[in-house]
């Protein structure tokens, strides 16, 4: 049939279900922008916006590697020393891996994709929380696989609940991820959590994949690698990157490691196969991967301050808004915040957010872009602004909600 002017194709089945909130609420922002407002994002984690930088140690390599001409295709799985310098950096955090069982991917993202792509045939089921980091509903509903999700409960400290997570397996169920520090809440998990993670990833032979991108973001608690508790029966992929670690979310630089990789021969060579076809994650970023592996603690200590200062001042000035409660996060640089609905002409999260966007000019997004449920009023804030942005937005914030 000839072209007309009228569209000829629709877009293929596996995209419908295909969503991510933090990037679709900004449409609306832009409008305003179009409008000649001026918008303060709060709903997007890249902290390059908010003035933090890779540390100059990884720029240096990264510049260097440029010099000196590494500008073509790497090995798929990623350059030899990268993958020998993330390895031994695992060993030494306790999880057990090896070079072999490392593959470099385009950040985090490409990660978690090539999991769920070797894995899952339509209808498979995948656990996944909620809240959780919208990315692994997005691929699984691409693949025409099913995401069900286990509940975390803010009353709880937004703790998952073993019994629930264990009600849900059918025998369609492969994988659970984990997400720890968790995206939205912040939540890190200890080693008791952990425990029931793998132990319920036992009993019903489950993958885990444990998404640990805010590792060293990580303020009171202490960070427990998911993988250094499997023992010899559980395969664990671990995923990371520099994109948060090491605040370079633009190298597109991550990793996956499997643990346990003499359980899933067949499914380490189907990522092996993937990562063959699209030819290898971004070059030089490779290069900065030993400097990362090795940097000392002043580059996180700094960071870290910097990031608690901002979450104190978050968790106090929302706590002393009327109509607003949250709970303290302990990693990354998020707060899921609620907002009693009941008290506003609002009857979903998104409703306020979109209103907030409106009259305030701040954009947060809705933590039913997360999972949460609609109605029940949660707010993802990414607080990673100075603290005199922060002090301005929660008190608009504030004004908002009484002029309601
Ligand atoms: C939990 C989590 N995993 C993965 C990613 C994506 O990481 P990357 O930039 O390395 O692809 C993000 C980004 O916000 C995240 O929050």
């Amino acid at each position: 049939m000839p072209y007309s002017n009228s569209p000829v194709f629709t877009p293929a089945q596996r995209v419908q279900n295909y969503r991510y909130a933090i990037r679709n609420i900004v449409t609306h922002a832009r409008k305003l922008e179009e409008q000649g407002r001026t918008v303060t994002y709060l709903n997007i984690g890249d902290p390059i916006l908010y003035g933090f930088q890779p540390p100059e140690e990884l720029i240096e390599a990264n510049i260097q590697a440029l010099q000196l001409g590494h500008n073509g295709y790497s090995p798929s799985s990623g350059i030899t020393d990268a993958v020998l310098a993330i390895a031994e950096d695992a060993r030494k955090r306790g999880i057990p891996t090896s070079a072999e069982d490392t593959i470099i991917t385009f950040g985090a993202s490409e990660a978690a994709d090539l999991v769920c792509t070797s894995m899952l045939n339509p209808g498979d089921e995948v656990l996944c929380p909620a809240p959780g980091y919208p990315l692994y509903n997005a691929i699984i509903a691409k693949l025409n696989a099913r995401e069900v999700s286990y509940t975390l409960d803010p009353r709880h400290g937004w703790l998952p609940d073993p019994d629930d997570i264990e009600r849900k397996i059918t025998s369609k169920t492969k994988i659970l991820v984990v997400i720890n520090p968790n995206n939205p809440t912040g939540e890190v998990y200890s080693k008791e959590t952990l425990q029931q993670f793998i132990d319920i990833a036992r009993r019903h032979r489950l993958l885990i994949i444990t998404d640990e991108v805010y590792h060293k973001l990580v303020y009171d608690a202490t960070h427990i690698p998911l993988a250094s508790l499997a023992g010899d029966d559980v395969a664990v992929i671990t995923i990371d990157s520099l994109s948060k670690n090491y605040m370079a979310p633009g190298w597109r630089t991550g990793w996956m490691m499997i643990t346990n990789s003499r359980l899933v021969p067949d499914v380490r060579q189907a990522f092996i196969k993937l990562a063959d076809a699209r030819l290898c994650a971004p070059m030089t970023p490779q290069f900065s991967i030993r400097a990362a592996m090795q940097l000392d603690s002043t580059y996180h200590d700094t960071i870290v301050r910097r990031l608690r200062s901002q979450r104190d001042t978050t968790i106090s000035m929302l706590n002393s808004i009327d109509g607003i409660s949250c709970n303290q996060p302990e990693g990354a640089f998020y707060v899921m915040a609620q907002i009693q609905l009941a008290d506003t002409p609002f009857t979903t999260d998104e409703e306020f957010v979109l209103k907030l966007l409106e009259e305030q000019q701040i954009l947060f997004v809705h933590g039913s872009g997360f999972g949460t449920s609609a109605e029940d009023g949660f707010i993802r804030i990414v607080y990673l602004p100075g603290t005199d942005v922060l002090e301005d937005v929660y008190t608009r914030l504030a004004t908002f909600l009484k002029s309601l």
